[in-house]
């Protein structure tokens, strides 16, 4: 059996130009595994757990505990891809000290291989000392969920002038200061396109056009888990909420009416998974 490859920053960084980057967000064992298993070098432990997992309105609740639980079980089950946590609200904003401390554990107790967070020029000495630190950073510009209160909303970025240029120097500070990827989210397709030709380090798209480096996706919206939340930009291939539906009926049908379980297969070893 040959050994699994893991994607490191670097070598995600140099893809840039050569090949487009599938980047799916994970927050659980299974899901990793899957994701691995079909080649995708990033996964993405987004602080989107709050709303796709937890049942959150916004990820402001989200704690990094709760970060560190979800990444720890998406670092197991990630054998080759790079495993990004997100840093949460208020767990960085403060100082690079309190920075620094979130993204350790986030390393040092759930095995995160690179830390994202968000928000452009205003962090980049925080990225600077966490790159010092040895932890690789993914910067995060354009719509910028943690600041949902200021911002009055999920709204689209960068579309007057003055926007577009706050989210061009955002790029620019983040790529400079040496994130090794940058999430474009939600921003005109031609100012994304422009951003990547401007950027060295590969830039990935959510709803913000076909011209990034490569995409990321909610993997519930692209599962068809997300119902009338997912957002237009997003394709759904597969749906998993109706085929869960239809099992959970299915087995309830079975329960209540006697035919699960099977008289044959009552008593034996139980699985050990
Ligand atoms: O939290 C998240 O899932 C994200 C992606 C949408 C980029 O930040």
């Amino acid at each position: 059996m040959t050994a699994a490859i893991k994607w490191t920053a670097p070598r995600i960084r140099a893809l840039k130009g050569r090949q487009r980057i599938a980047c799916l967000t994970a927050y659980d064992y299974p899901t990793a595994r899957l994701l691995d298993d079909a080649g995708l070098p990033l996964a993405l432990v987004g602080d989107s757990v709050g709303m796709a997992q937890l049942g959150y309105e916004t990820t402001l609740p989200v704690t990094l505990e709760q970060m560190i639980h979800h990444t720890a079980a998406v670092a197991r089950g990630a054998r080759r891809a790079l495993v990004v946590a997100d840093l949460p609200f208020l767990t960085y904003q403060p100082s690079i000290a309190d920075a620094l401390r979130a993204a350790g554990r986030l390393v040092k107790e759930a095995g995160a291989d690179a830390v994202k967070l968000e928000g452009g020029e205003r962090y980049a000495e925080t990225v600077r000392a966490l790159i010092a630190c040895g932890i690789p950073v993914m910067g995060h510009v354009g719509l910028l969920p943690q600041s949902v209160r200021a911002l009055g909303g999920y709204r689209m970025q960068g579309r007057t002038e003055e926007s577009a240029e706050q989210v061009r120097r955002d790029a620019r500070a983040l790529d400079e200061a040496g994130c090794f990827a940058i999430v474009l989210e939600c921003i005109p397709a031609a100012l994304a396109g422009e951003i990547t030709r401007g950027v060295s380090a590969p830039t990935i798209g959510i709803g913000a056009g076909p011209d990034c480096d490569g995409q990321v996706l909610v993997v519930n919206d692209l599962l068809g888990l997300s119902g009338e939340k997912a957002p237009k930009f997003a394709r759904r291939y597969a749906h998993l909420a109706a085929t869960m539906l239809e099992a959970f009926r299915a087995y309830r049908a079975d329960v209540e009416e006697g035919r699960f379980p099977a008289a044959e297969t009552s008593g034996t070893t139980p699985n050990p998974s």
